[in-house]
């Protein structure tokens, strides 16, 4: 095993005592040294003679990895308390008291990052206490989350002032392009990461000097739970084709008499088509200047190698951004080359470019006297790579919810993700939202507009049988609901308040 020695510490301490914080240590501790976290399967770093009241800060820890931290392997131990929190503070993210299991309770945790970023790891004694004798930190990556867009997505710290209903109209020829359910999900996931924010890959791909520019759009996507006709969905349509290849001119995906399915009602539901297109085509969509003219072909198209981030995605489209940049096109935004050299796009914090950005440049690429921090491909509206796009802009998001609230606007009183079955009345403007989504247990609702009292919380599979969950509420609009051993696939929750269901999907992975 490589080790690398963070740093040795025989330094005087401060320690600013407070009341000591049970099942977890308050941010107080000093920071005596800082590195960066193990990148390598099994690698491990360390940091030598800790006192208790000190810190260490782990820089590039990453969302989705699962690390250990310990101090069992330590010779000179005192009972020691670990507690995790983002560098600078926040929430804990983690602790341990006793985990090694030895006499003199040294600490053993294992933390899956949500996000990329810098980590603090506070050592007491227990309990909360400061200790001038010191004990080792080892720090080792044990486990590799899968890596891109969706593992490092966080949870938005606020409601999204819209919830998108989609359905998914999957066109297969083989069996290969009937994509699964989890291909679909986790492209959902993508699409709310990216509008929100909380992908966790901003951090790292975004150039600093752009971070200030990145924008929560406030818009999120939920799978329809409810078709046009009111009847429980799962969001998703399957047609078998005879089309080998779709295309964007004949545009046979959106016609069910072309081999294709015809879309839902365009002004509530964003339809997505995932099939075989040709010719190298990643994805298209329609403008909302369209709507009207052309209902019947509202919508965006994405192949299925460049739809969501696992199962029959290929490199290097394969973290779901071409739907993000398609859905981006659908809310009015305009490639950031403004099609024309040195174009515009209508959009006044994207710097003019000279032209497209393929691939993962570097920074500054300086062009149209843009200098000088230069062109913004790491936008979604340009054509970098998946792995190397990671933001919108405030201009951007203007843009978008300028046509949410205009041409768009029958989206927010859509009941697609609303509600719900029977005779209880059907709230259209309380999406429901989980989080993280898909995972394999733990997942977060929160609603947009609502405060519940005292809600009951159901969890049924797809075949519309109650399963056996546990549910805990956080806050007035948001519960953690914990699915106890459910097999993979999708699930629905609902959540009820008197006289109404609200209702969304989840899947299991
Ligand atoms: N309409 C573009 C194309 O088909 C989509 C580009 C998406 N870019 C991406 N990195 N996923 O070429
Ligand atoms: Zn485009
Ligand atoms: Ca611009």
């Amino acid at each position: 095993m490589k080790k690398i020695i963070l740093l040795f510490v025989p330094v005087i301490i401060v320690y600013l005592n407070t009341s000591p914080v049970h099942a977890q240590c308050a941010y107080d501790n000093y920071l005596i040294a800082e590195g960066d976290a193990p990148q390598v399967l099994n690698d491990q770093v360390y940091s030598i003679g800790n006192w208790a009241g000190e810190m260490i800060r782990v820089t590039n820890m990453k969302g989705g990895n699962t690390y250990s931290i310990s101090t069992c392997e330590s010779y000179f131990y005192f009972d020691s308390e670990i507690t995790v929190y983002p560098a600078g503070g926040g929430s804990p993210v983690a602790y341990d008291d006793d985990g090694c299991g030895l006499y003199e309770g040294p600490s053993y945790v294992e933390f899956t990052p949500s996000q990329n970023g810098d980590y603090d790891i506070l050592l007491d004694e227990y309990p909360c206490q400061s200790n001038v004798s010191g004990m080792n930190i080892y720090i080792t990556l044990i486990e590799e989350g899968s890596v891109g867009t969706g593992a490092g997505c966080g949870i938005p710290a606020t409601v999204a002032s819209l919830s998108i209903p989609v359905v998914v109209h999957v066109l297969y020829k083989t069996a290969e392009q009937n994509i699964s359910d989890d291909q679909i999900m986790s492209q959902i996931a993508v699409l709310n990461c990216d509008f929100r924010k909380v992908n966790g890959d901003f951090q790292n791909v975004v150039p600093g000097v752009f971070q200030g520019l990145g924008t929560d759009m406030g818009i999120e996507f939920c799978l329809a739970s409810v078709d046009p006709d009111g009847d429980v969905t799962s969001g998703i349509t399957r047609t078998q084709t005879n089309v080998s290849a779709f295309t964007a001119n004949e545009n046979g995906a959106k016609h069910s008499n072309l081999g294709g399915h015809d879309n839902w009602d365009p002004t509530r539901y964003l339809n997505i088509w995932v099939c075989n297109l040709g010719g190298g085509l990643l994805g298209y969509a329609t403008f909302p200047a369209d709507l009207q003219s052309n209902p019947d072909e509202d919508g965006v198209v994405i192949g299925f190698t460049a739809f969501g981030n696992t199962g029959s995605v290929a490199a290097p489209y394969n973290q779901g951004r071409t739907a993000t940049h398609e859905v981006g096109h659908w809310l009015n935004l305009r490639h950031v080359w403004g099609d024309a050299a040195c174009g515009n796009d209508f959009v006044d914090d994207t710097p003019t470019q000279e032209q497209a950005n393929y691939s993962c440049m570097n920074f500054p690429h300086v062009t149209c006297n843009n200098g000088p921090n230069g062109d913004l491909f790491v936008n979604f509206m340009d054509y970098s790579d998946d792995a190397c796009m990671a933001m919108f802009t405030n201009g951007q998001g203007q843009r978008a919810n300028a046509t949410t609230a205009g041409s768009r606007n029958g989206l927010s009183s859509s009941a697609g993700c609303g509600a719900t079955v029977g005779i209880q009345e059907i709230d259209s403007n309380a999406g429901l939202t989980a989080y993280p989504n898909p995972n394999n247990g733990i997942f977060r609702v929160k609603s947009s507009n609502v405060s519940w009292n005292q809600p009951t919380i159901e969890v049924y599979d797809i075949l519309g049988k109650k399963i056996m969950a546990s549910a805990n509420k956080i806050s007035s609009s948001e519960i953690d609901i914990e699915l106890n051993s459910a097999s993979k696939g999708i699930y629905f929750i609902s959540v009820s308040d008197q006289n109404k269901t609200w209702r969304t999907s989840i899947l299991v992975n």
